[in-house]
């Protein structure tokens, strides 16, 4: 039973989120009240609104009514992004990715052993993936520990969920001054998450993020399988992006019959763990990814930017393979993402352009992928994801009708067409707040 004074907000209107059975599903009128600690303490019809204000608590006056046209989504989750790679986030679009690592990342990534620096771009980052609408994030950041450590101290001062990685590399012929020795990558990335662990954060957990296997010699990667293994942490790389990149893991793993076993080999497939790209992954693969519980993070607009490939979301699903959305920020140029719904959306129409017969993503899953799918790649999903009793309350206000909106309406559009408009035509502009955990984030003093 529950006792007064227990809920926090309450909000009545319109709900869209996704179940396991049902990628859209939009329940209107409907009254949902979240708790003192963020979690969404109930979810009902309207017209129980009297029924639960007697056993919450509070009175009508305390339910915030949303505007007529307005809607809550579930907040999204960003599963794969690069927060250095900011600064050059929309330019340097035209090189293939090792050449684009050469020329433009890691010179860029070297910058950040300077603290001053990386406060600048990381507080422009995370503030603005907030004002889009990424409740949730999953970092890499660089190999500095301290400019990293202030990321996950950005990331929790304003506000948002996250995953953050001291990134590791202990090979790097192209830049050779941007990596470590073998020993100092362990021990650093040991002191991040005790770092992390001491500083009792209620957003932010660390993730064992060896870069890909190219920039790993393998007793790095296997004291990083070991690491996350003691702490039960999350681990996150790259696999599989591009053609060049597989011909290098073929020459520096023979004895691995696919890039898939060179991460298994060193305990890096875990159920914790999510994989950027995927692109060139084989059904047989594909089943060590479902056998192990790893997750893929798909990211269309690097993929399509770099002209890296496009991954085949259908048959990542059909393998039962757990699967998000990212902007892989700066492969990606968009930090939106809802930028990456529809650049899934459009990957998948080219396949079907390719392939008569194939079942093009709906404008519905890839909602669901930036959302539930999001949690379930993050291994998150009892967490956010959506909006069931119990979970945190992540959610985006969108206003379809602000003055400043991005599309329009029309009479007699309903909710679910203006909802489909709205994963179209939507941008910032129709957020209107962002909640993580039940508190108030954007906007917020922070912004201002
Ligand atoms: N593979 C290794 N590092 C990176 C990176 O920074 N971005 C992308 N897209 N792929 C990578
Ligand atoms: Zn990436």
């Amino acid at each position: 039973g529950a006792a007064a004074g227990q809920v926090q907000h309450v909000f009545k209107g319109t709900f869209a989120h996704s179940t396991t059975a049902e990628p859209l599903q939009i329940l209107d009128n409907t009254i949902l009240g979240v708790d003192i600690n963020g979690k969404i303490a109930f979810i009902e019809p309207g017209d129980q609104e009297e029924i639960l204000c007697d056993k919450w608590g509070f009175s009508s006056s305390d339910v915030k009514s949303l505007q007529d046209k307005d809607f809550f989504i579930p907040g999204m989750v960003d599963t794969h992004i690069h927060a250095p790679q900011y600064t050059y986030a929309g330019i340097a679009q035209d090189y293939s990715l090792m050449k684009w690592l050469k020329v433009f990342t890691f010179p860029t990534e070297l910058k950040y052993e300077s603290k001053d620096f990386a406060k600048d771009v990381y507080t422009k980052l995370v503030k603005r993936t907030l004002k889009h609408g990424t409740t949730t994030a999953c970092y890499f950041a660089t190999i500095h520990t301290d400019s990293t450590l202030l990321l996950a101290e950005i990331v929790e001062k304003l506000g948002q969920r996250a995953l953050v990685g001291k990134v590791c590399m202990d090979i790097n012929d192209a830049v050779r001054s941007y990596r470590e020795e073998t020993e100092e990558c362990i021990e650093e990335t040991k002191r991040f998450i005790q770092e992390i662990i001491n500083r009792k954060y209620t957003l932010v957990k660390p993730i064992v993020t060896p870069r890909f296997a190219p920039s790993c010699s393998t007793q790095l990667l296997n004291d990083l399988g070991d690491i996350a293994k003691e702490n039960d942490l999350h681990i996150q790389s790259h696999i599989s992006e591009n053609k060049d990149e597989l011909n290098i893991v073929k020459d520096m793993f023979p004895e691995c019959g696919c890039y898939t076993e060179v991460y298994d080999k060193y305990n890096l497939l875990t159920s914790k763990t999510v994989m950027a790209h995927g692109c060139y992954l084989s059904n047989k693969e594909l089943e060590i990814f479902c056998s192990k519980g790893s997750a893929v993070a798909h990211c269309p607009n690097s993929n399509i930017s770099l002209c890296s490939g496009m991954l085949d979301v259908r048959n990542v699903l059909n393998h039962k393979v757990k699967i998000g959305l990212g902007t892989d920020v700066a492969g990606g140029y968009s930090t939106s993402m809802l930028d990456a719904v529809r650049k899934a959306i459009e990957t998948s129409k080219i396949l079907t352009i390719q392939k008569p017969g194939y079942e093009t993503l709906s404008y519905k899953e890839a909602f669901q992928l930036a959302t539930l799918g999001g949690s379930q790649a993050l291994a998150l999903e009892d967490t956010i994801g959506n909006f069931e009793v119990g979970k945190d309350f992540d959610a985006v206000l969108i206003s379809p009708t602000t003055t400043d909106s991005s599309f329009d309406v029309f009479a007699g559009d309903t909710k679910k067409v203006i909802f489909e408009k709205f994963i179209n035509l939507g941008d910032d502009r129709n957020v209107m707040e962002v909640y993580v955990a039940g508190k108030l984030v954007f906007p917020s003093m922070c912004f201002l």
